[in-house]
Parts: C-alpha cells; structure tokens; sequence
C-alpha cells in the first residue's frame, strides 16, 4: 500500500428513519424506530478507504457531544487516524434521513460543526496535508477551507479528488484544478454545462472538452465510466438486491481513493469501488454497512 489519503470534509450523525414510501411535499407518513448512526460524506469516504487498505488521515470538526464521540469512535475503529478531528463549540453536524422499502432515501444536512471548518483548520493540519498522496474532497464544507486544502496538496505533489457531492453552486477554481472528479450523471451534467447521456464515448468527449483528463462517471445501477490518460473504461454494477443506499456513493469514492493510492488504474479502481459499494447497499446505514477485506474478497470471488 504505497501512498496516504487525506479526506478532509464533513462527519454527520444520520439520523434515519425507514418507512414504506417516503412522505411527498405537505404529507405525513409513519415510520420504524429513529436510528442514529455514524455518517456524512467525508467521513463515510474515509471509512471505506480505510477498510479498502489505505492508511487514511481525516481533517474535520465534530461537536463537543455524544454524535462527536460516535464519529470518532467509528473512524477508529475502521483504522482512520482522526488526529486532524477538532473539536467545535457547537453541534456535531446531523442529516435527517429516510429510506424506503427500495433502499432510495432522502436527506437533509444541517452543517452544525461542519459549517466552522474553514482555511486555518487547513494550516492547522499543514504538515499532515503536505504529506498525503491523495486528498479527498467533498462539497460538504466551504469552498475556503475546500480550496485551501486542494491548494496545498496540489503544490505538495499529491493527488486531489474532488467528489461534486451534494451539488451546489462551487468555486470554478476547485473544479478546474482537481485532478480527479467523481460525479454521478447529474454532477457531470452541471460541471460540463449539458447531459452528455450515458455512452461511455460522450462521456468521454464531454470530459475531454472541458479539459477534463481523470475522472469517474458513476451511473447507478449501470456502473460507472472512467476516463484517465485517453483511455475509456465501463465498469459494470453488481446485480445486488438494495435495502439501504444511504453512503453508497462515498463508499464507492473512499475505496477509489485507496486504489489510486496504491497506484491501481482508475477502471480497476472503479470496479473495486463497485463491488465494495454493492455489499454496502446491501445493509442499513453508511459506515455501519461498509465491508471489511475478507468479505469484500469473498464477494469478488463470487462474480
Ligand atoms: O452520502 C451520504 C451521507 O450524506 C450521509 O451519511 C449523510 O450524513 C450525508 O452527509
Ligand atoms: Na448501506
């Protein structure tokens, strides 16, 4: 395993209920019991990295408070080094979650400590930056502590991935000098202006014309597409049956970056990423459902 994956970024608790279908605008439905469980993007993609095998540092801010301690606890655990988790003067940040009998969900973030990451959280952890290989991002948090993390990184020599998630308004800085972009359909469609569609070859091109070199284009239950060096590569999905999707996307980018980490190309990342986010939907929760080497191994061997 050669190199260190930085991801600096958001920690929720997902605050998550099930129900049969999920309540449409002005509506009311009845759901299971809450369940609190660890999760919010970047930390979601830090624990996959971790358990994909790459030895990963994350850079963030939880509350002084119960959600705060089950984030950490839950990094740990996965092999996450949280000395770059700070401490913040208000609440850990919260999503509120539901999931329907189909797995789909919606969700609402509320930053709380999140929204206090800024630019000296990057100084801060400057040394322990400089020295990543790759860094992860996410638009979970503000462009000024985003840029100032790509920036250093950058100028470092390392690697940044930024994951256009959840979809917002952004710097153009911070997409033009990433080095890799994960993106849904969506995301593409925002960062490149217009819906290339799914062929890989438009996608291909839709990239490309934007000056766009690394990237991975994931397509739901379609698979995914990467694009790296000219080359076009489609990467199936695995046929599984979902209960949960909640953190699938970030378990597919955290195992990504381990891969490229280990300097595996983007396209056999990529498939990677896919069976280790298909074992994930196939459990409740973010984190809690993400897999460990043996059973991701044991899963492989059996497609
Ligand atoms: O991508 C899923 C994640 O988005 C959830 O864990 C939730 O916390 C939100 O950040
Ligand atoms: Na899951």
């Amino acid at each position: 395993r050669r190199g260190r994956v930085g991801v600096l970024g958001s920690l929720n608790a997902d605050l998550t209920v099930t129900t049969r279908t999920l309540p449409g605008p002005g509506e009311t439905v009845v759901g299971d019991p809450l369940v609190v469980r660890p999760g919010g993007k970047s930390a979601n993609q830090a624990v996959a990295c971790a358990l994909a095998g790459a030895d990963t540092l994350m850079v963030g801010a939880v509350g002084d408070d119960a959600h705060g301690e089950m984030l950490r606890e839950s990094l740990t655990r996965a092999g996450v080094d949280i000395s770059g988790v700070r401490s913040a003067q208000v609440a850990t940040g919260t999503a509120v979650i539901t999931v329907d009998h189909r797995g789909e969900n919606t969700i609402v973030v509320s930053a709380g400590a999140n929204g206090t990451l800024g630019a000296d959280d990057v100084h801060d952890a400057a040394d322990a930056l400089r020295a990543v290989s790759v860094l992860g991002l996410c638009l979970e948090v503000s462009d000024p502590a985003l840029l100032a993390a790509q920036r250093l990184v950058n100028s470092a020599g390392g690697t940044t991935v930024l994951n256009v998630s959840p979809l917002r308004e952004v710097s153009a800085e911070l997409v033009a000098d990433a080095q890799v972009l994960i993106v849904n359909e969506h995301e593409l469609a925002a960062v490149v202006g217009s819906d290339p569609g799914r062929e890989p070859a438009d996608i291909a091109a839709a990239l490309d014309g934007h000056g766009i070199g690394r990237a991975v284009v994931t397509l739901g239950a379609q698979g995914s597409v990467a694009v790296e060096a000219g080359l076009v590569v489609s990467v199936p999905a695995f046929p599984v049956q979902a209960i949960d999707t909640t953190g699938a996307g970030d378990a597919f980018m955290g195992t990504l970056m381990a891969a490229i980490a280990a300097e595996v190309p983007l396209g056999e990342g990529a498939a990677l990423a896919s069976a280790f986010a298909a074992v994930a939907v196939t459990r409740r929760g973010a984190q809690a459902s993400y897999p460990g080497q043996p059973e991701l191994q044991e899963f492989l061997a059996r497609w």
